[in-house]
């Protein structure tokens, strides 16, 4: 609790070009949650580098993405929004959590597996041990909850496992995190092949609609993606393409599912893609609008950067001294 108000944690990784799958399945819920709760929203740059980066690409990236944040509608006065490297608490309660976390848990994670698959010249140690960061994140501000896609579901299980383990020795030191996943967006799939999740870093470019993409690109992508011979706009398990698509209108259109398949009831599926693409293109255009006017405000951005790395630091020290006061750190002499 800080002020009486439950606390929520979420980030997202600076790699690649953020898709509406990031936008619908995290930052969506992150608007909805933001007054109810005090809300840290991190640009997790430590994480990053568990893939190699071009340095100044990833400088590059990471500070559009901490502008995106604020260009989504995220009141920077209100949410804390900040850098994870400018928060040191961030690393060190992440050793700790190393060892009270398990080779035998990390070994299960399937995003370490895909990731591993992906990057078989560079598995390092840092690419297994990401679940902990991702837990010494949530955990360092007492978190109650985390917006997150389903995606990162078993690294929340981990979180809570890690959380639990530490408090069964040392006492009620970590809130136990509830993880919170949106009732739709959660899972946004690629539009070439729904079977696979739309992903940052899918080679593909057709597959994705990224935050960015101009009104052009992101009607033609609808245009072309991949759907199936069925003719009929209903939300069933059988048509993965269709029921995708549904899931991002009913997402950039407060729409229930029940009420997309009246609407299109009879029409083909070029009047219904095109319909996707103008809900989406109406949710992303005043953002990027935003992002643009931000992004020449220098010196705002800056200040933003610096008063919320203080205070993320402030609320970071005190469950760190907490925490090494409980494993045996001898205090500090000040
Ligand atoms: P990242 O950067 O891959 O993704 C950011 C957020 O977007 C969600 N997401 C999706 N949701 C729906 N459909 C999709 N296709 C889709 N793709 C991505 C993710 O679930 C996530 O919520 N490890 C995390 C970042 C992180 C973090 C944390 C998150 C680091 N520490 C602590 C929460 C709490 C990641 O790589 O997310």
């Amino acid at each position: 609790m800080i002020d009486g108000k439950k606390v929520l944690f979420s980030g997202m990784q600076a790699t690649g070009t953020l898709t509406i799958g990031n936008y619908l399945g995290a930052l969506q819920n992150w608007l909805k949650l933001s007054d109810e709760y005090e809300c840290f929203y991190s640009v997790v740059d430590l994480h990053s580098i568990t893939v190699r980066q071009d340095p100044a690409e990833l400088r590059k990236r990471a500070r559009a993405l901490l502008t995106l944040y604020i260009a989504a509608g995220l009141d920077p006065k209100k949410n804390c929004i900040y850098y994870q490297s400018h928060v040191s608490g961030h690393a060190e309660l992440s050793w700790i959590l190393n060892c009270f976390t398990y080779m035998g848990e990390l070994n299960r994670m399937t995003q370490f597996k895909d990731k591993a698959a992906k990057h078989a010249d560079n598995i390092n140690a840092g690419l297994f041990t990401y679940p902990v960061l991702m837990a010494a994140d949530i955990l360092l501000y007492q978190s109650d909850v985390v917006p997150v896609g389903i995606d990162q579901m078993q690294h929340l299980e981990i979180t809570r496992d890690i959380a639990q383990r530490f408090n069964a020795i040392y006492g009620d030191v970590f809130t136990i995190p509830e993880p919170y996943i949106g009732k739709v967006g959660a899972k946004i799939m690629s539009l070439q092949d729904p079977e696979k999740k739309m992903s940052k870093s899918d080679e593909n470019p057709n597959a994705s609609i990224y935050l960015m993409d101009d009104p052009d690109t992101i009607m033609r992508k609808f245009k072309r993606a991949v759907t199936d011979s069925e003719g009929a706009v209903r939300y069933r398990e059988e048509q993965p393409g269709i029921h995708n698509l549904i899931d991002i209108y009913c997402a950039c259109s407060n729409k229930k599912p029940e009420e997309v398949e009246k609407e299109f009831d009879g029409k083909g599926y070029g009047d219904f893609k095109t319909a996707v693409g103008e809900s989406v293109v109406s949710v992303l255009k005043p953002v990027q609008e935003e992002f643009a006017r931000l992004e020449k405000d220098k010196a705002y951005i800056d200040g933003i950067i610096k008063e919320n790395a203080e205070k993320a630091n402030y609320f970071a020290q005190k469950t760190l001294r907490k925490v090494q006061k409980k494993v045996g750190f001898p205090e500090k002499i000040r």
